[in-house]
């Protein structure tokens, strides 16, 4: 089994002081950790500074999003090539938050994972349903047309390197975390489906993380569930403190 994978994702959060300072600390609490995989996932005006801080480290640099195109006339806008020359290794893509605020398409999404996995970046591919779809039973069904959608002519036999985050769109920043069964049945449905489109090696090669809610407090009872294989972190790894106790769960 791969290492499992933890990701801190600030959002909109920290200056590059704010951000240096957080990561200087992260890096300090989780000195000689190496069964885990630990990235950090700043604003961009913050992930060249962060990079100075975690060069030499265990910690890897990721954005939080990408335009799918190399260059051009796209204002607001920053490639891969960008992304790889500030040294990050991964990519945050179709966050429910992108999706939701700035419209983003399973189609869009699809394109930006076949442009970053081509230019050698990791893409994070978030996927995962609202209240109202869990309510009507929908879950599976959604995340299933959103892995489908998003994976579309991916098939990884070039040995590219994919994490899946699975994050319900109810239990992010709520403080509402999924229970640890609830997470791993959809954890389960979403191997089955990579098994599905990618074959069985790929499928338990790739790492499924969990969103939303994430804390300290939660996250042994999620991390002992057979398909979850880390977490995409929001709120609680804003504090290098929380965050470690996350990364450190087994301590
Ligand atoms: P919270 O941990 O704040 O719920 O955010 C989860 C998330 O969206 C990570 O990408």
């Amino acid at each position: 089994m791969p290492k499992p994978i933890f990701g801190g994702n600030w959002k909109m959060h920290k200056t590059m002081q704010q951000a240096v300072r957080t990561v200087g600390e992260l890096k300090k609490e989780i000195q000689n950790l190496d069964e885990v995989e630990v990235v950090v996932f700043p604003p961009f005006t913050a992930l060249s500074s962060v990079k100075a801080v975690i060069e030499g480290s265990s910690i890897a640099l990721g954005a939080q999003n990408m335009h799918e195109k190399e260059e051009g006339a796209y204002t607001g806008e920053i490639s891969s090539s960008m992304l790889l020359d500030v040294g990050c290794e991964y990519v945050i893509l179709g966050h429910s938050e992108r999706r939701q605020y700035f419209g983003e398409t399973d189609n869009q999404i699809n394109k930006k994972a076949r442009a970053a996995l081509s230019s050698g970046l990791i893409p994070i591919l978030c996927v995962g349903e609202r209240l109202k779809e869990r309510k009507d039973g929908k879950a599976e069904e959604i995340v299933s047309v959103q892995l489908r959608g998003c994976l579309e002519g991916i098939d990884l036999q070039g040995g590219e390197k994919l994490v899946i985050a699975y994050e319900p769109v109810w239990a992010i920043g709520t403080g509402e975390t999924a229970t640890p069964e609830q997470a791993q049945e959809m954890h389960r449905f979403i191997r089955i489906t990579l098994e599905e489109l990618l074959g069985k090696e790929i499928a338990y090669s790739i790492r499924i993380q969990y969103g939303g809610s994430a804390k300290p407090d939660n996250i042994k009872g999620l991390m002992c569930q057979p398909d979850i294989d880390g977490a995409l972190v929001g709120g609680a790894s804003l504090e290098a403190s929380s965050f470690a106790r996350i990364i450190k769960y087994k301590e």
